[in-house]
């Protein structure tokens, strides 16, 4: 069985952290979604991952390399622009040839255990098989329709009037018929090769196709609201560990990791939390759901239910920074020097929320 990742697209709605980088590389718990995803497979005991890559390219390549680091072998595979799920799909059959695979949308994080359910593919006779789970907006996502005992009835993307609130997932298992699929179909309204209409067409077409509800949380990240929303999740899951300093003065409850070469001093952090490798803390307080990746700078503030990505400083704030993601190499310092004013270098479609 192999793996494809799908690693495209521009992150418009991450916009400005997506300027500078992928989205699917911004970390939730201090790991780039895109990692827990091929740990994921991975952990299904795949070995032969495809990573369908777009516009960022150079940086997803730069950060996963040949996937030797989780005993992985990568493929990268590029789509020219982003012509939709089926397309990637297609345009990846010499890679995938006829070997069963899974696919995953490389943004998208879903509570653990989701392995077994994977290497149970592997060994059926199914053609398909689909993650579905509850959600309150199924009209943003494709939709699945089942009957009483359970069956796939109909599919359909992004429906006005939803048939249920089962959404599909992103996580795909397909067998190679689902190539006779992507290429019967055709564009939809929004001129993208939908895979929800290729698994549709399976479906009409008398192939097995299964449907496996997923009761645990799954979030999409598309918005920075989700990846707040992910992080929290994630960092409940994680089991915590010290290996940075923390000096007398300090206190940090049982459910906060401290990373590797990080210096928690005369501060008060309250987990679920993570302090990323390198960072120095002082004189402040994180409060729970809060990242700090490498290499930042805190000191004389508060912070809470944020993510800090490397190399930012937070310095002598008069207030609480919450509810914020913020970039790389940002500096947030409390100026003394007059006038008294907000003194803002701002990148293009920043958001600040003032007091
Ligand atoms: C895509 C799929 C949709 C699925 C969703 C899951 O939507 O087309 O069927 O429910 O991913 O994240 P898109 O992100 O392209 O709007």
């Amino acid at each position: 069985m192999k793996g494809l990742v799908l690693s495209g697209g521009k992150g418009t709605r991450l916009y400005p952290l997506t300027f500078t980088s992928a989205k699917q590389l911004i970390p939730v718990a201090n790991k780039p979604v895109l990692f827990r995803v091929i740990e994921a497979i991975r952990d299904a005991d795949i070995t032969e991952i495809g990573v369908v890559v777009g516009d960022t390219a150079d940086e997803i390549k730069a950060a996963v390399q040949n996937g030797s680091r989780w005993g992985v072998n990568i493929t990268y595979i590029h789509q020219e622009a982003p012509l939709g799920l089926a397309h990637a799909v297609k345009i990846s059959e010499d890679f995938l040839g006829d070997d069963r695979f899974v696919m995953f949308l490389g943004d998208n994080v879903i509570q653990g255990g989701i392995s077994p359910l994977i290497k149970q593919f592997a060994s059926s006779e199914w053609n398909s098989q689909i993650v579905l789970t509850e959600v309150s907006q199924p009209q943003q996502y494709g939709v699945a329709e089942l009957d009483d005992r359970g069956r796939i009835v109909h599919l359909v993307e992004k429906p006005k009037v939803p048939p249920s609130n089962l959404a599909l997932v992103g996580i795909y298992m397909f067998d190679q018929h689902i190539f006779e699929a992507v290429h019967a179909i055709k564009p939809s309204w929004r001129g993208e090769l939908e895979i929800t209409d290729a698994i549709q067409w399976l479906v009409e077409n008398g192939y097995e196709v299964y449907p496996y509800v997923h009761r645990g949380w799954w979030i999409d990240t598309g918005r920075p609201g989700d990846m707040l929303d992910a992080n929290s999740r994630v960092l409940e899951e994680i089991v915590p560990y010290v290996e940075g300093y923390v000096d007398r003065d300090s206190e940090v409850d049982c459910r906060v990791t401290v990373e590797k070469g990080a210096e928690i001093i005369n501060s008060v952090v309250r987990g679920p939390a993570i302090i990323g490798e390198n960072t120095r803390l002082v004189n402040s307080y994180v409060g729970p759901f809060t990242s700090v990746y490498h290499n930042c700078v805190i000191q004389d503030s508060e912070i809470e239910h944020s993510i800090v990505l490397e190399h930012s400083v937070i310095d002598s704030l008069p207030s609480r920074v919450q509810d914020s993601l913020i970039g790389r190499h940002v500096v947030l310092r409390r100026s003394p020097i007059r006038p008294k004013a907000l003194k803002l270098t701002l990148a293009d479609y920043s958001q600040v929320g003032l007091l």
